[in-house]
């Protein structure tokens, strides 16, 4: 059985799997629990019959609007997401982001916003389908030199209305 659920420091181990079998950009564990422990409404894993497929990781922060230049506002950041590929096209990376915008607008957070590769389509799918844009490129922001995309969408006042 699958369940998306709030993660619990006894999953940080498999979310540091996932995170090394799925991205080139790999932490620290100790990275993933102080995430996970400053902000645990955005920590999500999913999980099939005992063992963590997937997960969501995200920081709250303060700083300039993606959508409107005048504002400083406070801000979730997708810091990562990854669904084991024999896992993946099954809406769990939908359900892990949905369960994280709803953290954030727990948190107070206007709108969320995130960086992702321009070559790296699934995920840029997944995040227009979660009504996320394309705000702007950051030239050679990823060690190999690849541009990432800056996505950003409003959060609505309610974590319900996600
Ligand atoms: C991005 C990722 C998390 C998506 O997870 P997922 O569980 O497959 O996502 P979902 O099943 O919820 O897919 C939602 C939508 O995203 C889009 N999408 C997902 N995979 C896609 C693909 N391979 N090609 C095109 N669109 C895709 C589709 O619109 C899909 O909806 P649909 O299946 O109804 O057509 C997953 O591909 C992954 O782990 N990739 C490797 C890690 C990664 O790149 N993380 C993002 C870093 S910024």
């Amino acid at each position: 059985m699958a369940v998306v659920r709030r993660a619990t420091d006894a999953d940080i181990n498999q979310v540091v799997s996932v995170n090394y079998r799925c991205l080139p950009e790999n932490y620290a564990p100790s990275f993933f629990r102080d995430l996970h422990q400053r902000f645990p409404n955005t920590f999500y894993v999913c999980e099939i019959d005992g063992r963590v497929v997937g997960y969501i990781m995200c920081r709250i922060e303060f700083g300039r609007s993606d959508l409107n230049n005048f504002s400083l506002i406070r801000k979730g950041h997708v810091v990562s997401i990854a669904v084991l590929p024999e896992h993946r096209r099954k809406g769990f990376g939908t359900a892990l982001l949905k369960a994280a915008l709803s953290g954030m607008v727990e948190y107070g957070a206007k709108e969320a916003f995130l960086e992702v590769r321009v070559s790296n389509t699934p995920a840029i799918e997944l995040y227009k389908k979660m009504g996320f844009e394309i705000k702007r490129v950051e030239r050679r922001y990823y060690v190999d030199g690849e541009d990432a995309y800056v996505m950003a969408r409003k959060l609505p006042p309610e974590p319900s209305s996600i």
